[in-house]
Order: structure tokens, then C-alpha cells, then sequence
């Protein structure tokens, strides 16, 4: 993969959002494979799955936190590994109309469910080499992704790229509770239950698949210190971090104005 155009000389050594997961793919190398099979193959269920997972409070929150974080009307925005649009969905909500709104997802399978509701383009390609020119969006969004990346810094840096002066970058994750009560209770959620209701749901082992993946990514996700560490040295400014329900993190950051 080309590296991603920077202005700050060379990327250097690659910082992974986790290890690699030796229980689903053997090497670095294979983990974009492996994930995109993986978007592929539950595409259908996808949006099934997060209603349940989020107990249907999911597309409210989306929107919610779109507009908390200034994205409104006169905005373009790219919706950075958008699936199958939720994200993209809530933007267009917020609009009212669709002209403005762009989302990008390598997965075809999540991409064609996606266009079983959203009329915007939807373009198939990676955070890591994006086809946009410099300064092009006002808002980007990515909902959810960053564990798939597989390089933060990478990808961090080619989203200011394609920002605007002035535009903001908007990251949702999920992240692991600081108590240890809670952090129990979320485990139990996601690595159990989750699961098994997405198979019982769906009667597919992909879909339980992509739950177990979904936590062991969180679990062995890098801390917030250092997703903002590479925010800050990929160049974004007023960056920050806030988390809600203890579990719901926001991160955000702007590129500097000219
Ligand atoms: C958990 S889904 C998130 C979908 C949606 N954003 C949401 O809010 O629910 C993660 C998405 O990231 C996409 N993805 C994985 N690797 C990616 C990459 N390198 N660049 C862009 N998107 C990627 C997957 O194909 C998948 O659709």
C-alpha cells in the first residue's frame, strides 16, 4: 500500500489501533482481508445487529452527536467507513436532503446495503489512500472503524489531508469502562451475549463471528492517550476526547486554519 501523502516527512513506524489477533487472521498482511470477508459476509445483518446491540438508541445518538459537534447545514461531509450509512444516514437526516453527504467503505457487501437506503454516492476505497484532493470536506466522519485501521497514523493524517482549514474530524468508538465493575458488565455483554443473540437473530455464524471480533478488538484496542497522541503529531488542533455512558468515546479534531 502507498503511503499516505504527508507533509511532515516520512510516516514512520506504524502505529496499529491492536495487536495482531492471531485467533482470526496470522499476520498484519491478512488482517484487511479478513475484516473486509468478514463487513462482506454479515453486511446483511448488520444493521439488525447494532439496533439490537445499541437497544435501539443508536441512529438518535448518531445524529445527536453529529449536530454536538457543529455539523449542520452548508456542510460537506465524508462519511469514512460508512458500511451500511448509519452514520451517513443521520447526516443526511440532519440536512434534509442529500447533495452534501459522501460515504466510503472497502466492504461491497456493506455498500450495497447501504444503497438500499441512501440515494448519496458511495465510493468503495480505504481511510488509508483516500480519492479525494486536498481541502475538500468541511466534516468528516467515522463511525466505529478506527480498531480496522491498519495504521492510525496513516489514516489519521490522509482525513486532515482531505479536510478543509477549519474542518472537523469526528471519531466514534467504543471504549473499555475504567471501572472494573463496569468494565466486567460490558465484557459479559459483549462477548456472551451479544453474540448469541446475533446468532440466534440472524442464524448466522458470521454474524456471532463479527461480535466476538467486535469485542476482542475493543479489548485489546490502544488507549485513548495514544489515539490522541497521533491526532496531535498527525497535525490536528483543539483535539479531544470525551466519553460517555463510560463507554460511548468522542474524538474529535480540527485542522488548523491557514
Ligand atoms: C463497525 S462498521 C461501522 C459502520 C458505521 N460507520 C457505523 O457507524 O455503524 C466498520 C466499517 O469499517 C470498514 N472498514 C474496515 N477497514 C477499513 C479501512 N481500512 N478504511 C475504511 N473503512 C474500513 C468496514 O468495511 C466496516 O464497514
Amino acid at each position: 500500500m502507498r503511503k499516505a501523502r504527508d507533509q511532515d516527512g516520512p510516516v514512520g513506524t506504524p502505529t496499529a489501533p491492536h495487536p495482531v489477533l492471531k485467533k482470526y487472521y496470522e499476520s498484519e498482511d491478512a488482517r484487511h482481508g479478513f475484516v473486509t470477508a468478514l463487513f462482506d459476509g454479515t453486511a446483511r445483518h448488520y444493521d439488525w445487529v447494532c439496533g439490537v446491540g445499541s437497544l435501539g438508541s443508536g441512529q438518535f445518538y448518531r445524529r445527536w452527536v453529529l449536530r454536538h459537534y457543529g455539523f449542520g447545514s452548508g456542510m460537506r461531509l465524508l462519511d469514512v467507513a460508512t458500511g451500511t450509512g448509519l452514520v451517513a444516514r443521520a447526516a443526511v437526516r440532519i440536512l434534509g436532503e442529500d447533495g452534501a453527504v459522501i460515504g466510503l467503505d472497502p466492504s461491497g457487501g456493506m455498500l450495497r446495503e447501504a444503497r438500499k437506503t441512501l440515494s448519496v454516492p458511495l465510493v468503495q476505497g480505504r481511510v488509508e489512500e483516500l480519492p479525494f484532493g486536498d481541502d475538500h470536506f468541511d466534516f468528516l466522519s467515522m463511525g466505529y472503524a478506527l480498531r480496522h485501521m491498519a495504521d492510525l497514523k496513516v489514516a489519521l493524517r490522509e482525513c486532515r489531508r482531505i479536510l478543509k482549514p477549519s474542518g472537523r474530524l469526528l471519531l466514534l468508538e467504543i471504549s473499555r469502562p475504567r471501572s472494573a465493575v463496569a468494565r466486567w458488565l460490558i465484557r459479559v455483554y459483549f462477548q456472551k451475549v451479544l453474540p448469541l443473540v446475533a446468532r440466534l437473530g440472524t442464524g448466522s455464524a458470521q454474524a456471532e463471528l463479527l461480535m466476538r471480533y467486535y469485542w476482542d478488538t475493543i479489548a485489546e484496542c490502544v488507549p485513548p492517550e495514544t489515539i490522541l497522541g497521533v491526532l496531535r503529531a498527525g497535525g490536528f488542533v483543539d483535539v479531544g476526547h470525551r466519553v460517555r455512558g463510560g463507554l460511548l468515546s468522542e474524538y474529535v479534531g480540527v485542522k488548523p486554519a491557514r
